[in-house]
């Protein structure tokens, strides 16, 4: 019955991923499946930047990202258990964006849950977002693996309520990416005693998966690849043996691993933000393991974009990275060495040398 319906492997190789498809290790993906009983998979979208023009006029590139993950989200079998959307749904928060972005988000014929981005937040600080997603930072439970949504795009009261103009301001401020008046996101007090107490009620056996929109770790605080209280979240992570973290906002690849807590990023489905050590001349903080991506070709409108879904065995999670204009990636927690890797990618011999045309 199935033969005629695509699969996910001869998915992936429809997508034009040929290639990534049969160079997957046999040993990665039979170690994926090993116990279907325990495993499943969701997918993961993430900053479609929906960007209202006037009327019912939305910039077309953006809106053709988050179509098209949601158009292959819904083709692939098995069905993913659920479908995340990483933040940054809007561009500048506006009522039109968000409803224009829920509307594409509804075409998903699974249950979809939301992550808050600075871009969604800084209008209104949440207020619409909530109308039509509900929480800014929850759990839940599926099949043994503990879920935690937080909103890690706060800052400072100081910044948010008494320095600018009007709410319209606030929200281009932080915006732009390396804007000096932006401000360093953070979790804060109030969320981090949340989590305490909702962590505090689950065995620390049980894996953990913690979604954010910016890295719960420190990479470039110029660009607010930073979360300023990161530590303080990871200290409430660290007892689990088994604690990953998921963010978007980076619109990149990164993977890392501090302690027990592996770390990855997720791609966006709008457009690739530039390694800051390329772009801005900064220091590199982007976490050793990760092996940067080769940049964006811009006369590929999809090229550096894409979606991603996840498996999840017995408690570790594995990124297939579906890339529109790219070959596929895929970083996966390998046991044996503790820490995720780009089995392809990480070989030094095959690795893209970083390009200095930025
Ligand atoms: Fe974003
Ligand atoms: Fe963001």
């Amino acid at each position: 019955m199935t033969e005629n319906r695509p699969n996910r492997r001869s998915f992936l190789k429809g997508a034009g991923a040929a290639v990534a498809a049969s160079s997957l290790p046999l040993s990665l993906v039979e170690l994926a499946f090993a116990d279907p009983a325990q495993n499943f998979t969701f997918a993961y979208i993430s900053d479609a930047h929906i960007q209202h023009i006037e009327g019912a006029k939305f910039v077309r590139n953006w809106d053709r990202g988050l179509l098209r993950a949601v158009a292959e989200t819904n083709l692939l079998v098995p069905k993913p258990d659920f479908v995340m959307f990483g933040g940054d749904l809007a561009q500048l928060g506006a009522k039109a964006e968000l409803d224009h972005g829920a509307e594409i988000l509804a075409r998903l014929k699974y249950k979809t849950r939301c992550v808050m981005g600075e871009h969604d937040y800084y209008l209104d600080l949440g207020e619409y977002w909530s109308k039509l997603f509900g929480e800014h930072h929850y759990s839940f439970d599926h099949k043994g693996v503990h879920f935690v949504v937080l909103n890690s795009v706060l800052t400072y009261d100081e910044w948010t309520y008494h320095r600018w103009p009007s709410a319209e301001v606030r929200m281009q401020e932080m915006a732009g990416l390396d804007n000096p008046n932006g401000s360093p996101f953070m979790v804060g007090e109030k969320q981090r005693e949340w989590l305490r107490q909702d962590l505090e009620k689950v065995d620390k056996a049980t894996p953990l998966v913690v979604f954010s929109h910016s890295p719960l770790q420190k990479i470039y605080k110029g660009w607010n690849f930073w979360t300023e209280d990161a530590e303080e979240v990871q200290a409430l992570l660290a007892p689990f043996a088994k604690a990953n973290v998921i963010y978007g906002h980076v619109h990149q690849i990164q993977y890392n691993q501090i302690g027990n807590i592996s770390f990855n990023s997720v791609m966006a489905t709008a457009w690739p933000w530039p390694y800051p050590q390329s772009y801005a001349q900064a220091q590199p903080h982007l976490p050793k393991l990760t092996v940067p991506m080769n940049r964006a070709n811009p006369f590929f409108e999809r090229d550096a974009t894409g979606w991603q879904f996840i498996d999840v065995n017995t408690g570790r999670v594995a990124l297939e990275y579906n890339l529109y204009n790219n070959t596929n990636r895929r970083v996966a927690f390998n046991p044996a060495t503790g820490q995720p890797e780009d089995t392809v990618y990480q070989d030094p011999a095959r690795r893209i040398a970083p390009q200095i045309h930025y």
